[in-house]
């Protein structure tokens, strides 16, 4: 397994361009289940989770050519709407068929999520909201079975803002019969993108980015093309990386307005955050200032980027307090920065930070897809050499990272080793 070698100390000075945002893409390609024909995905990033969906697509029965930055997705002939458990355990966002599925071939059968490093992460909303739109719902053998000759509209309220649970009602109310509510959805731009694509195959979507979205089904929908939107959770992490070690970094491709939350508590921070476009320019000062934040649903500050800044906190002067509100979980990163001279004391679900701390390089764990890279993060500012193992989560969601920090003046470099 390789492990992601860091030399602490250097400032990130220069330009980065901002890929295609994973969390857009993998519902928009699962999003082509419900056009047949040659639909066309451009600015798609080359990450370890989207070619686990494009694996599954053509399981599924899906034509798929990777060009990338392009992906066509032929979904003319599926055959098989199924998802296997091999594919479903290594990744949760394969429910994300089920809904496209249902609705165009009237049954899915598809693994249990089950659950993974930052909490339980249950699917019991999807199914309710399919079973309001007419499902029927077995569970058999660690499969969800879900059948139905048409979904029908209905009003669904979801007790808390899901991004999955609203993208599948949003996917499967497409061609649905009459016309569905979604109260309480998820605001987030990625739930935008995927309404700007269902609208572009021709569905009729209303409200995407508000709590409320109204879907009207229509009987078919035509393949597309469409280019993702810029992953404003890379985009946050390498601005973290900026605000580190009095950095001075551009951004290219980016969509500010996505990352509105990010922008005001890197301020906060202490840091200048200028907007030019689709551009922006990030300098860390001489002393970062101790902040407090909660994670909240899109529009307030994203889950995802809890483990960055809890690195940012680390290097700020006094004493900062996070509260993770999302997921049970998220954690995982404090007893690896601890074991770096991080001094964070956890009660329930909030961490108090102390700074500036005076970390030290040392043999770190990456958990999950964010904790692995506040740990890089966390390597930036270490005395001395960080090394992080099981990257293979960092795969999962960013680009080409290594090759990206040292183009920003990291000393940074990825070491196959068969002992790790
Ligand atoms: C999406 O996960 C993202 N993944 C996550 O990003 C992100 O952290 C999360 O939204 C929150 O923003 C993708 O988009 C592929 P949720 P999702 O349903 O849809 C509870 C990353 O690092 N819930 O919005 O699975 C759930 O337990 C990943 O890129 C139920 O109780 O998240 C959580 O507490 C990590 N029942 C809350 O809702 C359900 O049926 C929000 O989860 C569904 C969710």
């Amino acid at each position: 397994m390789d492990q992601i070698v860091i030399e602490g100390g250097a400032s990130l000075r220069g330009r980065v361009v901002i890929s295609g945002a994973k969390n857009a893409a993998l519902p928009l390609i699962c999003a082509t289940i419900l056009a047949p024909g040659r639909n066309v995905l451009n600015n798609v990033p080359r990450l370890g989770d989207v070619r686990t969906v494009l694996k599954l697509l053509a399981i599924i029965g899906a034509e798929v050519d990777m060009e990338w930055p392009r992906v066509v997705v032929d979904t003319s002939e599926l055959d098989n709407p199924v998802a296997p458990y091999e594919l479903v355990k290594t990744m949760r966002a394969a429910i994300l068929v089920l809904g496209p599925l249902v609705a165009r071939y009237g049954k899915a059968k598809v693994s249990l999520p089950g659950g993974c490093a930052i909490g339980a992460r249950p699917i019991n909303l999807h199914l309710k909201a399919l079973e309001a739109m007419g499902a029927d719902i077995e569970i058999k053998r660690g499969y969800v079975e879900v059948t139905c000759d048409r979904l029908r509209g209905a009003r669904i309220d979801f007790p808390v803002a899901t991004v999955g649970g609203t993208e599948n009602v949003m996917m499967a109310a497409s061609l649905a019969d009459g016309v569905t509510e979604i109260n309480n959805a998820a605001r987030e731009p990625e739930i935008e993108d995927l309404a700007d694509l269902l609208n572009a195959m021709g569905a009729k979507v209303e409200g995407a980015g508000t709590s409320r979205i109204v879907i009207t089904g229509v009987d078919s929908l035509r393949a597309v093309e469409h280019h993702v939107i810029p992953d404003r959770i890379e985009a946050g992490t390498f601005m973290v990386g900026a605000a580190l070690n009095r950095g001075e970094v551009e951004l290219a491709g980016v969509r500010p307005a996505h990352l509105i939350p990010v922008i005001d508590a890197l301020r906060s921070a202490g840091a200048s955050v200028d907007i030019q476009d689709d551009r922006l320019f990030v300098r860390g000062p001489a002393e970062l200032k101790p902040f407090n934040l909660t994670t909240e649903p899109h529009p307030g500050f994203p889950t995802d980027m809890q483990a960055q800044f809890m690195v940012l906190a680390l290097a700020a002067r006094g004493t900062s307090m996070i509260t993770e509100s999302i997921f049970e979980n998220r954690f995982m990163h404090v007893p690896e920065l601890v074991r770096m001279g991080a001094d964070i004391d956890i009660t329930s679900r909030s961490a108090t930070i102390v700074g500036p701390a005076r970390l030290e390089g040392a043999t770190v764990m990456a958990t999950d897809l964010r904790a692995s890279a506040s740990l890089i993060l966390a390597g930036l500012i270490a005395e001395g050499t960080t090394q992080v193992l099981r990257v293979y989560h960092l795969d999962r969601g960013y680009e080409n990272i290594v090759e990206k920090l040292g183009g920003l003046g990291a000393g940074i470099q990825r070491v196959s080793s068969e002992f790790f």
